[in-house]
């Protein structure tokens, strides 16, 4: 066999082009499942009928994995051994009739034994279930994929003292006991047809806080949130931002909720952030539990943009779902831009366009600049659990961003609508999500189509030509798509590049100069490999600003000067580009610095930490936003400018270096930021208070910079006044920067009052392995022996070892190679307990390729240790493959 076809561990590459409607569908699922916690047996009757797509004869092709089998019927007739086919992938059946018929099976499965966290398993004692993308074949045989969506009743029965809460989706239909038993059971019907992915159970002893919600037809909803007894307090925030999701889609999009229920479960042990299974979320806890003492500001503002992004999902997921998994974008991508939208309008939309482009460049770019990059649709994979990416998600929303740019808002509402019409109750593709919007709009999207299927972060260079004498400027775009993985070459692509001319005053100059061509609404759009866009009539210098808002996800390379950059940073109206400007001239001080020119007392140096004072000190200004140009490029912001031959210590040398200048040459002016931003109120989430934390804390992170008696007091002061996670935490950060006596009181007074409260835990175990000093592997190795730490809970996993190995670049990358071991070692163990886990453990390796040739040597290494190892699961043997194919 070709590894054109099948992989090594003998897994077969799907493709999109192979798609195939399913041979047959299951209109209605009944299933008895009682739960035991090592013999959990599920009795399922499945409602089957030949699909009229496909021919006559097809068998029924049904998945399972894991699954002891009691006994099959079918249409109630017990099948003899010859009439199926078992293996480990599932179930066939070569004579099926060519009518409708039911087919009922009886497995055993064991959650307690299920360490990979997909299908049903037990975490903290709690049963609950992990179903996407393909968990439900876990639990019984079923063709599970989404495009077969039925409509399930779910009995389950446990013992009441095991599980006295039994949860499932849809709405609850009976509950009672099982007479003669010490048992219980719980019945729930979902009337909407829906695929195997998004089937939940939980059962188990939690507590629970309720409250309604009255949607704008008038219906009444019931809502739960269930928790760790104890915690319930913990889930107000989490609620509060359930019923602001609810309200907000109703008036933003038009889409109201659809049952009577609608319930939220927490649990520790959870492999991604949180899960959208109609009308009942499980969430991995880290989401959905925050209080003042417990949870950061940030993890506060996770809290709320995860119940969202979940919630959104009723409608861009469930009601319309995807035909196969090649579309997981058409959810996730669309439903990432649906809570940032949300998230922008519950705080600042600018702060938050500034933090997504953050992360979207640490993320995004750096998978789409190395072996793992992949388009927004992908055409092929062999593991669908390794593109839950930033690509997918983060990129597949700058996509939609675009969109909604390019056609203008008014367009881009009808082409939504017109999609939540016409798909309502399917499985959808991509082309069948912009055929709605050529419709809305009138316009061809084939071209737009192109950012779903070319990887690669397109560079966009701008030369700016200006004739001050004539008044004219001129701009030269011309576009290039880097080469990614099977894709060598590259078509250009349409980029929407919003734009304006910034006067000496700061003044948008666009109104009073003539344009050719006209932008749309301040928007450039560029479609072809090169173009040029003339201004006349100017009256003064202008400076222009590129790319507004971030409007594509785009490198962008301009000749513009620093003073340009400067006069933006000082005075663009659009914030983001305010910011960008500033870090711009950051970025480029740094690189200098890199390269061994000495921009200490450079002239461009000078005049940035001008300019950072005036923002810095602005009180007209949000403070959130503030914060955000007080906080310099990091480690991977370098990294990733520098883009080839690294030396990880140059970089976060550099990184340092402009960190400790900063914290001297602004020294006044932050102490003065960090008096004036003190609070005496008590603690509370919301945005604006959160917005002063935030620019003080980046304060005291520039001001410790400079090291020294007074930042360890500073420090510590910080640390033991705190009276919120915030503040805790932001001291205790500072503290693991200066090291000694006073971080090692920190941390054994943190460790004191947060010992047995293992989500607030996890940041313990992190600050100790980002820590950027010489000892941190040797710590962190110390740590994988503290006995509060667990290679099966996935967020102290990824608390430590991820922690290390994707927070920590100087020393996860160490020269002696040390840091690349400890993590395969690592993974190869994880591998054998979740692999799903073990996969995203070993992609902290996407970007092996851009260091100097030593440390790439040892990357390499250890990633040929791992990928020649026996056994390996498909997800690990995917990634490591990949990563260096
Ligand atoms: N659909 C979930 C979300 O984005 C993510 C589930 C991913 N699960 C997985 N096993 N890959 O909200
Ligand atoms: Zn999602």
């Amino acid at each position: 066999m070709k590894d054109e076809k099948m992989t090594t561990d003998g897994a077969p590459r799907i493709r999109l082009s192979d798609y195939r409607p399913p041979n047959h569908l299951v209109d209605a699922v009944e299933l008895d499942i009682r739960l035991e916690p090592e013999r959990t047996q599920v009795r399922s009757r499945l409602s089957l009928r030949p699909n009229p797509e496909r021919p006559g004869d097809a068998p029924l092709v049904l998945d399972g994995e894991d699954l002891e089998i009691l006994a099959i019927m079918l249409d109630g007739i017990p099948l003899a051994r010859s009439e199926f086919v078992v293996s480990d992938r599932g179930l066939t059946i070569a004579a099926v009739p060519d009518r409708p018929f039911t087919l009922e099976t009886t497995v055993l499965i064991d959650p307690s034994a299920n360490t990979r966290l997909m299908g049903l398993y037990r975490s903290n004692g709690v049963y609950c279930t992990q179903c996407e993308a393909e968990g439900f074949r876990r639990i019984t045989f079923f063709p599970d994929r989404p495009d077969v969506l039925s409509v399930y009743t779910t009995r389950i029965e446990a013992r009441k003292s095991d599980a006295p809460v039994l949860l499932g989706n849809g709405n609850r239909s009976s509950a009672g006991d099982v007479p003669g038993t010490d048992r219980h059971f719980a019945i729930w019907h979902d009337p909407f047809p829906k695929p195997s992915y998004l089937f939940a159970l939980v059962g188990g002893d939690l507590g629970r806080i309720v409250d309604g919600f009255t949607t704008q037809s008038g219906r009444q909803v019931r809502l739960g949130i269930y928790v760790e007894k104890g915690k319930e307090d913990r889930a107000r925030y989490a609620m509060d931002a359930l019923k602001r999701s609810m309200r907000w889609d109703e008036e933003v999009f038009g889409r109201e909720y659809d049952l009577d229920v609608f319930n939220i479960v927490a649990v520790s042990d959870f492999n991604m952030g949180a899960m959208e299974n109609k009308g009942l979320n499980i969430f991995n806890d880290r989401y959905v539990l925050a209080s003042a003492e417990t949870a950061t500001d940030h993890d506060f503002a996770s809290v709320e943009a995860v119940i969202a992004h979940e919630y959104f999902h009723n409608w861009t997921g469930n009601r319309i779902t995807c035909r196969d998994w090649f579309q997981l974008c058409l959810k996730e991508g669309l439903t990432v831009f649906r809570d940032q939208e949300f998230t922008s309008d519950m705080r600042s939309r600018a702060v938050k366009r500034i933090q997504d482009v953050r992360l979207l460049r640490s993320h995004q770019f750096v998978e789409d600049s190395g072996p793992l990059a992949h388009p927004v649709r992908p055409e092929t994979y062999r593991e669908i659990n390794n593109f839950y990416t930033a690509t997918v998600y983060e990129k597949g929303a700058e996509v939609i961003r675009m969109l909604k740019a390019l056609l203008g808002p008014d367009a881009f509402a009808r082409g939504m609508n017109l999609y939540f019409k016409e798909h309502d109750g399917r499985a959808a593709t991509v082309e069948d999500f912009l055929a709605c919007f050529e419709k809305a709009s009138r316009r061809d999207l084939t071209q737009f189509k192109l950012w779903y299927s070319q990887a690669g972060t397109p560079e966009l260079a701008a030369s700016v030509d200006q004739r001050a004498a004539e008044g004219t400027l001129e701009i030269t775009f011309e576009q290039s798509v880097p080469a990614t993985p099977g894709q060598p070459k590259k078509e250009p692509m349409v980029l929407p590049i919003a734009m304006g001319l910034v006067g000496e005053d700061g003044r948008d100059m666009l109104p009073e100069v003539k344009c050719e061509p006209a932008l749309k609404n301040g928007v450039f759009e560029l479609d072809r490999q090169r173009a040029t866009i003339r201004f006349s009539g100017l009256k003064e210098r202008a400076v222009p600003s590129l790319l507004r808002g971030f409007s594509a996800p785009v490198r962008l390379v301009s000749n513009l000067g620093s003073d340009d950059m400067l006069r933006l940073g000082a005075l663009d109206s659009d914030p983001f580009n305010r910011w960008q400007a500033l870090h711009a001239v950051m970025m480029k001080v740094l690189l200098d610095h890199q390269s061994g020119r000495s921009p200490e007392g450079s002239p461009t140096t000078a005049d940035l930490v001008a300019a950072l004072a005036q923002v810095g000190a602005d009180e007209a200004l949000d403070p959130a936003f503030r914060a955000l140009v007080l906080s310099p490029p990091g480690d991977t912001d370098l990294t990733r400018e520098v883009g080839h031959d690294v030396d990880p210590d140059a970089v976060h040398h550099a990184v340092e270096w402009l960190r400790e200048l900063l914290g001297r040459q602004l020294g006044s002016t932050l102490e003065d930021i960090y008096r004036r931003h003190a609070s005496n109120e008590p603690y509370s989430p919301d945005a604006t208070s959160a917005a002063h934390r935030a620019l003080r804390n980046a304060v005291l992170s520039l001001l410790v910079a400079t090291g020294g008696d007074d930042a360890t007091s500073l420090a510590g002061e910080h640390y033991r006044r705190a009276d919120n996670m915030t503040d805790r935490m932001a001291g205790l950060l500072a503290l693991s920067r200066l090291r000694g006596p006073v971080l090692d009181e920190a941390l054994e007074d943190f460790y004191g009052r947060f010992r047995d409260d293992t989500l607030v835990l996890d940041k313990w175990f992190t600050v100790q392995a980002i820590a950027p000093d010489e000892d941190a592997l040797d710590r962190v190795e110390r740590l994988t022996g503290h006995p509060r730490f667990a290679m099966s809970n996935p967020n102290r996993v990824r608390a430590l070892v991820g922690a290390f190995a994707s927070g920590n670049p100087v020393q996860f990358n160490r020269k002696d190679g040390r840091g690349y071991a400890f993590l395969a070692d690592h993974v190869l163990k994880l591998d054998r307990q979740n692999p799903q886990l073990a996969a995203r453990l070993l992609s902290s390796f996407r970007s092996w390729r851009v260091l100097e040739p030593q440390r790439r040597e040892l990357a390499r290494r250890e990633l040929e240790r791992v990928a020649g190892m026996d056994g390996l699961s498909r997800d690990v043997a995917d990634i490591a493959e990949r990563s260096l194919g």
